[in-house]
């Protein structure tokens, strides 16, 4: 990782599957169902295909262009271009490693689960389990003094599980754990959504998908919307893409690897949310509870909703349960190892230390951080985290990125890098969406993050959220004026 020893991917297959590993994540198992049922169903699909092409893919090429060309780290490639600019891209990798702090959290919560659901150990009531059994939860400060040891010791597992792939050499590490978990992921959700398809009440569900309200193109929030979730599924802005595109080997299709890759991501969600809508569907036909009060977001989908309908499932709720639970937990580590590597690597290049000593070192800070969720006050706090990072610094550090590359840094050279040997070329609409339709639709959706944080939240969040703000200026300050042996 460190300048003198360079990783590279074996081959394009390889790099090829370790992307789609990084962006099949949570969002696309337990966000993407909710975002379309919420924005018009079947309808929906006409925005997202459209961010998908227009917005999305867009801004995986110049990920891919830039990490290509520069072959090195983000913080590296951004100090190359302004090393004022350097704070700009320490502020994108801090994001970056605080999101990973708590999406380490949530695989935790998951393991938790996938154990408990081999004896559907939750009980009658899966909602009082969740909050009271395994969080422990408490909305205030208070509960910071109080640990929850099943959710640290499943954080500290998982934080392990991460460090023994991620410090590994990137083809023993990374490329073979995505080369493994991929294909068994795809095949557990062939398998639910094969089995979800024969429940009775699965068309209760479905039809939602491909029920369409027509109307609901016309609201300008759908398609933020839609573009939210490109964002987020794909892991836009993460310097993941720039990462793993760094380590390509020569002569790299670059556009037809991003077309593949954003394929796959989106197929995975669409066909993953086909078994999701089927088994609430499921669930209204047998308990009568309407399927728009099933349709939650996020861990209430996982660990409520799915371990309710575990409990009228019946002993195949044995099989599927843990299925459900382990599809979560490899699409969760695959992701957490590549939003770790990003970070690592620029830790590495600034400070020339070996790949083992600067995943070592994050590894360890970040276990530390995410201790902070393994409180009682913990998932009150990581609510706060991912409200804010996700609406208001991420989308941040998106624009910042567009501005940068597509501004900032000669943008020629980046469609002749994407075309050099790719079979599908960029040209000129390509430069006019990285350049002015891109950094306008994330303005609003940050302006509507924005908005949202503003007029949310509590005096608890109010302060978590002031914390975070001294903490994502000071240290991108603090990392960029430490004298760096490489950029010299
Ligand atoms: N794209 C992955 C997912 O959908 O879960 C990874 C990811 C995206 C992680 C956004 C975290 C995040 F905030």
């Amino acid at each position: 990782m460190s300048s003198s020893k360079r990783s590279q991917w074996n081959n394009n297959i390889v790099f090829i599957m370790a992307m789609i590993s990084s962006a099949v994540g949570l969002g696309n198992i337990w966000r993407f169902p909710n975002v379309l049922y919420s924005n018009g169903g079947g309808s929906f699909m006409i925005p997202y295909i459209v961010s998908l092409f227009l917005l999305g893919i867009s801004f995986v090429l110049v990920e891919y262009a830039v990490g290509y060309k520069f072959k090195t780290s983000l913080s590296r490639i951004v100090y190359s271009i302004n090393s004022k600019l350097e704070p700009v891209a320490w502020f994108i990798l801090l994001v970056v490693f605080l999101i990973t702090t708590y999406y380490v959290c949530v695989v935790g919560w998951d393991l938790i689960y996938l154990v408990l659901s081999f004896t559907k150990a939750w009980g009658a009531n899966p909602d009082l389990y969740f909050a009271n059994h395994v969080l422990h939860a408490n909305d205030s400060f208070a509960g910071l003094a109080t640990i929850v040891p099943n959710v640290l010791v499943s954080i500290f597992v998982i934080w392990i599980v991460i460090w023994l792939i991620v410090k590994r050499d990137l083809n023993d590490g990374i490329g073979k754990v995505c080369r493994i978990l991929l294909p068994i992921l795809c095949a557990i959700v062939v398998i639910i959504v094969a089995f979800s398809l024969m429940l009775p009440g699965a068309s209760i569900g479905y039809a939602q998908i491909f029920t369409p309200d027509w109307s609901a193109l016309t609201n300008p929030n759908v398609w933020l919307a839609a573009f939210g979730q490109i964002v987020f599924s794909l892991s836009l802005g993460m310097a993941i893409a720039l990462t793993y595109a760094s380590y390509l080997p020569d002569g790299a299709k670059l556009v037809d690897n991003a077309l593949v890759v954003a394929f796959s991501n989106s197929g995975f969600e669409v066909f993953n949310s086909i078994g999701i809508f089927s088994i609430l569907g499921f669930m209204t036909f047998t308990s009568g509870i309407p399927f728009d009060e099933l349709v939650t977001e996020g861990t209430g989908l996982a660990f409520v909703v799915f371990p309710q309908v575990f409990n009228i499932m019946g002993n195949w709720a044995y099989l599927i349960g843990p299925l459900f639970f382990l599809c979560i937990l490899f699409a969760g580590i695959t992701s957490a190892i590549a939003l770790l590597e990003g970070v690592a690597y620029s830790l590495s290049e600034k400070f020339d230390a070996s790949r083992e000593k600067a995943v070592t070192i994050a590894c360890i800070a970040g276990f530390l951080i995410s201790s902070i969720f393994a409180t009682s006050a913990g998932s009150m706090i990581l609510g706060i985290f991912d409200s804010f990072l996700n609406n208001f610094a991420l989308l941040l550090g998106v624009l910042l990125e567009c501005i940068i590359f597509g501004w900032i840094y000669k943008f020629d050279e980046l469609i002749a890098t994407l075309n050099q040997y790719s079979t599908v070329k960029v040209g000129k609409l390509w430069k006019i969406v990285i350049k002015y339709i891109l950094p306008v639709c994330i303005f609003f959706l940050w302006m509507q993050g924005v908005y949202s944080t503003l007029t949310s939240g509590d005096v608890n969040s109010l302060i978590v959220r002031i914390i975070l703000c001294i903490v994502l200026i000071i240290v991108p300050v603090i990392l960029s004026v430490l004298p760096s042996k490489s950029n010299s």
